[in-house]
């Protein structure tokens, strides 16, 4: 993504990085009727599935202080939670899904969740489902791929403003940031090998 955009050029960039998810996950028509397939299993048991996800987002600090400083009152994330998981099995996973998914992970930047927490959160959902679902290889194979186009759809968020913040607000170029990032990580890389004994 380059440093000049517009608002067109950046909902282009979410609908084909979507796309292109979506072809790296290997999601076809046949995924999205095996969701749809095994939606009535799942989602019977939507509320056990939420309440355990939901219990692994509150023994962490960080994530309860950023549910406070949002407001966010356990019934709200409840219903939250409820809406985007029957979202995983009836959205298309098409333009529209990708700027409804996008939606959310913007909204999880602006309240500061950190991304991490994005990506334990979405392995407790896996968690939960894999738990409580009688779902066979196939139709478990088709939740995962749904599970990990969300993801990486939410996180493609995160790096949306990253770009736009240092195109826009600190006249960094995004090159010069990554060149950092990239000498940093030399560094500790270098260091750890050390540290492990390893070249
Ligand atoms: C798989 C991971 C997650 C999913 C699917 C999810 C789902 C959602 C959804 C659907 C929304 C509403 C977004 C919108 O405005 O359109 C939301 C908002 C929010 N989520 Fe999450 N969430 C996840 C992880 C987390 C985590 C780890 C936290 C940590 C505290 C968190 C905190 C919040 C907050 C603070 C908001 C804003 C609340 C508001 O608008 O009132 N979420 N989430």
């Amino acid at each position: 993504m380059s440093n000049k955009h517009t608002a067109e050029d950046i909902l282009r960039e979410i609908i084909d990085a979507g796309y292109r998810s979506r072809r790296y996950l290997g999601i076809t028509d046949e995924t999205l009727r095996l969701l749809r397939e095994v939606s009535d299993s799942v989602l019977a048991h939507k509320n056990e599935i939420v309440d355990g996800a939901m219990a692994s987002l509150m023994q962490e600090e960080t994530c309860l202080s950023v549910a406070q400083k949002a407001a966010l009152s356990t019934e709200r994330a409840r219903a939250l939670f409820l809406y985007w998981l029957e979202l995983v099995f009836t959205g298309g996973y098409d333009e529209k899904h990708s700027l409804q998914v996008t939606k959310i992970g913007l909204a999880h930047v602006k309240a500061g969740v950190p991304q991490i927490f994005m990506v334990n959160q979405m392995g407790a959902f896996a968690r939960e489902i894999i738990k409580r679902c009688n779902c066979d290889p196939e139709h478990l194979q088709a939740v995962m791929q749904a599970l990990y186009w969300n993801l990486a759809v939410m996180i493609y968020s995160y790096q949306i403003i990253r770009v736009m913040v240092f195109g826009r607000a600190t006249g960094i170029s995004s090159e010069v940031y990554d060149r950092l990032v990239h000498l940093y990580s030399k560094d500790l890389y270098s260091q750890l090998a050390k540290e492990l004994g390893v070249k």
